[in-house]
């Protein structure tokens, strides 16, 4: 059966009504009041097999009322989704994300304007070069700065890997990389948005060259010994990437050092920001970060410390021709010549060619919040994971792998500490386990020196030092 055209338009129309809007908005805010109950679970018990038949249905081919989806939303959808604003929820780097941000996702979306062009998007284009700018500011970068809003910290990276391609191999783009690829140096902790940029750069992943920890940390003495050598055999580097808040422990590389030696050996320095860049924002943290304004990139994720919804990552370059060489790319239908004035088509400089206007939430939190309340933000979350430690410290059960220099804070159970090491890894993995499944918290956990171990990070500004108490006491009593 066709459905008229009348129908169409009617059935869009209605749609448009506010009341239909505050059906969805009354659903989120149902949600936010729903994960302030500390009995409610804070995820699913079910697995995939478990959860798929709920949703095993043809396709509809008619469509229902806005009530009967919003019940289903209610039902089937809500209650088995991870509540991340759950107060025990303190799982992956996702954050109970601030809601005047929320509330701005429809907006966005109803607009839809894509940042690529300024012709598609004339106040999102123009927003977002007064956001980057903001941010190179922040990093202490110089008036030469610019970058683009990403989808996360993975494309960050990327795009940034591309950039400093294109300044070592100025042919890459048109002739490839050839047989003979530069190494791409970065700490063993780094994420792998790292080595996935390698293969994808056409560098190869056996270009990347892990550089040993300290301490969670890049070793500088091993960058140090790594570089004269590859310079004695006369390499050719792509970057140097150090990390600011490793995806593991959340530990901060040190970047004065690392850019001093970049600088020594005209290196490319790439700052994986992508989860402590934040830190810039507090007056209490950001002289951990001291060197990243000497950086030639910088990824950085304001959809993790900034607390923002999926999805808003940022690439900045310290010289904007090293964004626009990094693209080589020509679109005459879409870019224009930009004919000697500065180019705000941001399309040019990304990886996408439709750019949601994320930026909007960005300016939108910053224009609600401020910057002083991102700084505080920051503090709360490491002082909430800094308390967790020190409860570690006070107990036998537990023990810390490290003191956190975020909010990132990984552990190990012990017990009474009868147990082997073997038996230790085979009981923390299946008490992650058990312990999610038991709705009450949810935590995540890594590998650490080979040993399995539990993390958390604070993402969420309801979780409270007696959450994070009552988080261990449930594990422990989970054991
Ligand atoms: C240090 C670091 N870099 C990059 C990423 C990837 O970020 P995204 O998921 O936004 O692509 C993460 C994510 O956990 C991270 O911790």
């Amino acid at each position: 059966m066709t459905v008229p055209s009348d129908d169409i338009l009617a059935t869009i129309e209605a749609d448009c009504d506010a009341a239909v809007g505050r059906a969805f908005v009354a659903l989120a805010a149902e949600y936010f009041a729903q994960t302030r109950n500390r009995d409610s679970r804070v995820s699913t018990p079910h697995t995939p097999s478990g959860l798929a038949p709920r949703f095993d249905e043809p396709m509809p081919r008619e469509g229902r009322s806005i009530d009967d989806v919003i019940a289903r939303l209610r039902h089937d959808v809500l209650p088995d989704c991870n509540h991340l604003f759950h107060p025990r929820y303190v799982g992956h780097q996702v954050s109970a994300p601030l809601p005047a941000a929320v509330w701005m996702e429809s907006l966005t979306a109803a607009l839809n304007q894509s940042t690529a062009v300024f012709e598609m998007s004339p106040v999102g284009t123009v927003l977002e070069h007064r956001v980057v700018r903001w941010f190179c500011d922040l990093a202490g970068f110089p008036e030469t700065a610019s970058g683009t809003l990403t989808t996360g910290g993975t494309e960050a990276t990327f795009t940034a890997l591309l950039a400093a391609r294109g300044a070592v191999m100025p042919d890459a783009w048109a002739g490839g990389v050839g047989g003979n690829p530069p190494v791409l140096l970065c700490g063993e902790h780094a994420h792998y948005a790292v080595s996935r940029a390698a293969g994808e750069l056409g560098i190869g992943t056996r270009s990347v060259l892990p550089i040993r920890s300290r301490n969670f940390t890049m070793d500088t003495d091993a960058l140090r010994a790594a570089l004269q050598s590859l310079a004695s055999e006369g390499r050719r580097i792509l970057a140097v990437v150090a990390t600011v808040g490793s995806t593991a422990t959340g530990s901060i590389d040190d970047l004065e050092t690392i850019s001093q030696l970049c600088d020594a050996h005209n290196v490319w320095l790439h700052v994986d920001g992508a989860h402590g860049a934040s830190a810039l924002f507090s007056k209490r943290h950001k002289h951990r970060l001291r060197g990243i304004e000497r950086a030639r990139s910088i990824a950085w994720d304001p959809h993790k410390m900034m607390l923002l919804p999926l999805q808003a990552g940022l690439v900045l370059v310290r010289d904007e021709r090293d964004l626009d060489s990094a693209f080589a790319q020509r679109a005459p239908y879409l870019f224009h010549d930009s004919q000697g004035e500065r180019a705000w088509d941001q399309g040019t400089r990304s990886f996408l060619c439709s750019h949601r206007a994320d930026v909007f939430k960005v300016w939108v939190a910053l224009q609600r919040y401020g910057a002083d309340f991102f700084g505080a933000l920051y503090d709360h979350l490491c002082d909430v994971a800094h308390a967790m430690w020190e409860m570690i410290e006070s107990r036998d059960d537990f023990v810390a792998l490290h003191e956190p220099e975020s909010n990132i804070l990984c552990f190990r159970y012990v017990g009474d500490g009868s147990m082997n090491d073997e038996a230790l890894d085979q009981l923390n993995r299946e008490l992650r386990e058990r312990y999610n499944v038991s709705g009450e918290g949810w935590i995540t956990a890594t590998s650490l020196g080979g040993r399995r171990v539990l993390r958390v990070t604070i993402m969420n500004p309801r979780t409270t030092i007696d959450d994070a108490r009552a988080v261990l006491d449930g594990i422990a009593a989970t054991a």
